[in-house]
């Protein structure tokens, strides 16, 4: 229980860095306040243009790996199976972290691009098919939001389809626990997109535009 609560405050440590806000913060706006009011890469993207998207998205994804690297080093002597185990802990923390900075009142993103880090750290062969998804949902909807719900799922089917081959090994005894785990990761970014999903209800969603050009 220790590792694991370890590993998943490092990851939050690490998932507070919140790219948006700060890349923000030196264009001297507050992110939050404009647009969906999301910390994530989509709204930097919508209302600070591509580089903005681009560094934030790269910043979520990058310290999502950096936590899951650091549980790696530090548990190196764990066996294979926890050490796999603590690692998706610590990536898990980093979404926490993204979604709850608490030097934020716990107001950040929505943690996809931070998901996506939990694919270039475990599973780098799913990202051809999260992203082909992803593209085609946003370029038939021009929602951003489908494609990042629509990315998740496949996440939790792609790990339940070739978890024990592609990209965990886990013993038996482990697998119940990398199961719930990524249904909670799954269902975490659901419930982050309430509000997405309200709008899309109500047909009231932001369609992807770009209101600043650079
Ligand atoms: O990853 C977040 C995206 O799915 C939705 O972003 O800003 O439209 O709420 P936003």
């Amino acid at each position: 229980i220790l590792q694991r609560v370890l590993a998943l405050v490092i990851g939050y440590f690490c998932g507070c860095f919140v790219t948006g806000y700060f890349y923000g913060k030196l264009q001297k706006v507050d992110i939050r306040t404009m647009g969906s009011g999301n910390a994530g890469t989509t709204n930097t993207l919508r209302n600070l243009g591509w580089k903005a998207g681009a560094v934030t998205f790269l910043g979520d994804c990058f310290k999502c790996v950096l936590a899951i690297c650091l549980v790696r080093v530090l548990f190196r002597k764990d066996g294979a199976d926890m050490l796999k185990l603590l690692e998706l802990y610590a990536g898990f923390g980093a979404i926490l972290g993204h979604n709850f900075p608490f030097y934020l009142k716990f107001k950040g993103g929505k943690g996809i691009a931070c998901t996506a880090g939990l694919l270039v750290a475990f599973c780098p062969f799913e990202i051809p098919v999260c992203l082909a998804l992803f593209v085609l949902a946003v370029a038939i909807t021009r929602y951003v939001s489908v494609g990042s719900i629509l990315v998740v799922l496949s996440f939790l089917l792609q790990t339940v389809i070739f978890g024990q081959m592609g990209w965990f090994h886990v013993s038996e005894g482990y697998l119940p626990e990398l199961y719930i785990l990524s249904a909670v990761i799954t269902g975490m970014a659901i419930w982050r997109h309430k509000s997405n999903i309200g709008r899309l209800m109500h047909g009231t969603e932001n369609k992807f535009s770009m209101k600043h050009k650079s």
